[in-house]
């Protein structure tokens, strides 16, 4: 039985079809972290303030939460009185991670230390955590 194939021209557009095929789909895969690094971020707006129960920050505890596509965090330092603020250091990005015994944060990259209102207390962070603005409504936290 004769074995069927192509001609060599023919075989050689399907190769070359083939191969162009999975060299654009390489491309597009190595391209995409690039084109998403710069894409604007959504930083929200006035209507992005979320509400958090109350009863989800007992005092002396740490919330952490997602705002505006980012890791932050909402305190009740005092019963009543909240803060919230970003979770993301100041020095090269690392998420803080909230240290009850001492009450303060913590950076685990390079032991950058923040007390619970973000000011620097050690490390390599230069500036403080940016904190959100909180309001409370009924039993709800607003943050934004
Ligand atoms: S990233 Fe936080 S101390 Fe370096």
């Amino acid at each position: 039985m004769p074995e069927k194939t192509l001609p060599p021209d023919q075989r050689r557009r399907y190769l070359l079809a083939m191969l162009g095929a999975v060299g654009g789909a390489l491309a597009a895969m190595g391209a995409w972290p690039l084109v998403r690094f710069f894409m604007p971020r959504d930083t929200g707006g006035a209507g992005s303030a979320i509400e958090i129960p109350r009863k989800d920050v007992p005092p002396g505890s740490a919330h952490f939460f997602d705002y505006r596509g980012r890791p932050a965090v909402l305190l009740q330092p005092r019963s009543g009185e909240f803060l919230a603020l970003t979770a993301v250091c100041t020095h090269l990005g690392c998420i803080v991670k909230w240290q009850d015994d001492v009450g303060e944060f913590l950076c685990p990259c390079h032991g950058g230390r923040f007390s619970l209102d973000g000011a620097v207390l050690g490390g390599p962070p230069p500036a403080p955590l940016e904190t959100f603005p909180v309001t409370l409504k009924g039993d709800q936290i607003v943050i934004g």
